[in-house]
């Protein structure tokens, strides 16, 4: 990426309209929902499920995914240790954003460094990010190999890939952990949703 420029002289515009004014006419909280883990791990499927509940719940959801933002928004990005940083920086950025707007944002990224969601975490509104660890064993999701991409990363024709040439960095406090081997698609929904109503996201 090119040097920042020098945005010193570009202030903050205040508007009437807030994050709390929005949740109010929506009912309900917003919030980033962060699952993290490897490829294949089940972020997408566990995602997918719970933004069924949430929407049948009447709450406004919004899900940011990994592969999805990388054919527009992050089209020009790679897989290297810089390239996924500036990804994730884009999201976070979207994603406050959309936590402003009274949403509630599911993102699904393998965001493989704390670094890299530590910084996401600081792009967000304070308070409004929930760390999801999707544990799923290395092992297990080789085995699924749902995209065939392990098998390819094996034979070295993927470089970098989490988990077999690039690391991947557990979270050390995550909010919830789902091992997808261990735990049913229904358990996994049940757990966040009363993740989020301990948390005062939703009723
Ligand atoms: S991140 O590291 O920048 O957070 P992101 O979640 O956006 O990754 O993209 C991961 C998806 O890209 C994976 O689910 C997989 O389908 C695909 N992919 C392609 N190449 C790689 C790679 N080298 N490492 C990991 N995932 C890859």
């Amino acid at each position: 990426m090119s040097q920042m420029p020098d945005n010193s002289h570009i202030k903050w515009q205040d508007y009437q309209i807030d994050a709390t004014k929005r949740a109010a006419i929506k009912g309900h909280q917003s919030t980033v929902l962060w699952f993290t883990g490897l490829s294949g791990s089940g972020k997408s499927t566990v995602a997918n499920a719970l933004e069924q509940a949430l929407v049948a719940k009447g709450i406004h959801t919004y899900l940011l995914d990994g592969d999805n933002v990388r054919h527009g928004l992050c089209a020009d990005l790679g897989f290297s240790e810089a390239d996924r940083t500036e990804n994730l920086r884009r999201v976070g950025a979207v994603a406050g954003l959309m936590v402003d707007a009274g949403l509630l944002v599911l993102s699904a990224f393998i965001s493989p460094y704390r670094s890299q969601r530590e910084l996401v975490k600081s792009l967000v509104p304070a308070g409004k990010f929930l760390e999801i660890h999707i544990a799923t064993p290395l092992a297990v999701c080789e085995q699924r190999d749902v995209k065939g991409l392990y098998k390819k990363a094996r034979a070295g024709e993927i470089r970098q890939f989490t988990g077999i040439s690039d690391p991947y960095e557990a979270p050390l406090a995550a909010d919830l952990v789902i091992n997808t081997a261990e735990s049913t698609l229904e358990q996994s929904v049940e757990q966040l949703l009363a993740l989020l109503t301990h948390n005062g996201i939703i009723t």
